[in-house]
């Protein structure tokens, strides 16, 4: 019997174009593309524990990934990290009877994948009968309302890979070298939760159809339009557990009739917004990123039964920032001509996202705590994907 441990962390990303709607529920592929900054610190860090059953074999391409394995959910943060320098800040992950059979499926979804994965990276996966333990933990607080399905789905698939490999020194190297096995795992983790494959890269990543990969917006040959570091501001209106998940989300928008033409107007929304952040024209990424996220709400606004993730603080929050995105009208904070606008998005929850150059986010901090005193504000700057903790 042997064991091995396996540990990952994945951070969470903000999409500036939504994944809403799927074209395929199966395997969670989206009715349109979507654009995210990947963020560095709010994430999730998970331990996977394997216990090979004796008569252990490795596989490559030919791996039957049938052996008979048992996979637990262990609902506690684990020693392994939590005793390192992240400790004081992890929260252990608290999830329902369906999302602890959602997890433990993805494992041994991913177990089976990695026999098909590895061989073309020159990889061989352990493939004997095995026990497995997963346990997880956030670092950002369970209660914030943060979407964690991605930074989930993302570090469960790296740490499942991880201990599926029959060489982990070979499985580092090429993570660290190859960006196609990032692709490959992205590919892997969309159909867990889909918007997880946006979490293997960084800072922007774009998702269209099976893939998503990094785009680059600040390389020096932009010249002065290169997009700056960002920072993300994350007001904390409310922290209840959602009454509609994002995955029925998925399916309810397609009863509002503004679902007729969604798909088609998101696309060209992305490609504006791709052009906008390769210019590094903040005023138009900014106003794209507002009309989408009010699309979006207005998509769950209309449905057949219509639902809200929106709460007064929400509304009070966007009719403070407006002005910002939109100079022309006013709102409760005052925004100066030339400021640089801010980015302002929701995720299928009542929190609004404030994505600012890093250099501008303690102005902006300021700004928005005395503007809204009575919510907290998570803070954190965009980051370059998922990871092994070695
Ligand atoms: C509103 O990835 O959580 O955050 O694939 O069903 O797990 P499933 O959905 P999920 O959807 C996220 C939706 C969103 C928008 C986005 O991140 O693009």
């Amino acid at each position: 019997m042997s064991v091995v441990q396996t540990v990952a962390r994945a951070p969470s990303n903000i999409a500036l174009i939504k994944y809403m709607g799927k074209s395929d529920r199966d395997s969670n592929l989206p009715a349109n593309g979507s654009l995210s900054l990947t963020l560095r610190d709010l994430c999730t860090i998970t331990e996977v524990r394997r216990v090979l059953r004796g008569g252990s074999g490795m596989a490559g391409a030919a791996g039957t990934g049938t052996a008979v394995d048992e996979v637990r959910w262990i609902p506690e943060a684990f020693r392994h990290v939590a005793a390192g320098s992240v400790a004081d800040q992890m929260e252990p992950v608290v999830l329902s009877a369906d999302a602890i059979d959602r997890v433990t499926r993805h494992l041994r979804r991913a177990r089976a994948a990695c026999a098909e994965i590895f061989p073309a990276f020159g990889l061989r996966c352990h493939d004997g009968a095995s026990y497995w333990e997963i346990r997880s933990a956030n670092t950002f607080p369970a209660a914030s309302g943060i979407a964690s399905s991605a930074s989930s789905f993302a570090a469960l698939t790296l740490a499942t890979a991880q201990a599926c490999a029959a060489d982990p020194e070979a499985f580092a190297r090429a993570w660290d070298s190859d960006r196609e096995l990032h692709r490959a795992l992205a590919r892997l983790s969309r159909q867990g939760s889909g918007s997880s494959c946006r979490s293997f890269e960084g800072p922007w990543v774009l998702w269209r159809g099976t893939d998503a990969a990094a785009l680059d917006f600040s390389s020096p040959d932009l010249g002065a339009g290169r997009m700056p570091e960002m920072a993300d501001l994350v007001i904390l209106v409310e922290s209840a557990p959602k009454a509609v998940s994002s995955s029925q989300a998925h399916q309810r928008v397609q009863t509002s009739p503004l679902w007729a033409g969604r798909p088609e107007r998101a696309e060209g929304r992305l490609e504006k917004m791709i052009e906008a952040l390769r210019r590094g024209e903040l005023a138009a990424v900014s106003r794209l990123a507002w009309q989408e996220a009010w699309e979006m709400h207005s998509l769950f606004h209309t449905a057949e039964e219509p639902f809200t993730y929106w709460r007064p603080g929400t509304l009070e929050i966007l009719n403070g920032l407006r002005p910002f995105v939109w100079p022309a009208e006013s709102g409760t904070l005052s925004a100066q001509p030339g400021q640089v606008p801010p980015i302002v998005t929701l995720d299928a929850g009542p929190n609004v996202h404030v994505l600012v150059p890093a250099t501008r986010a303690p102005e902006w901090r300021e700004r928005l705590r005395s503007a809204f005193p009575a919510w907290r504000i998570l803070e954190d700057v965009q980051g370059l994907g998922a990871e092994g903790v070695r």
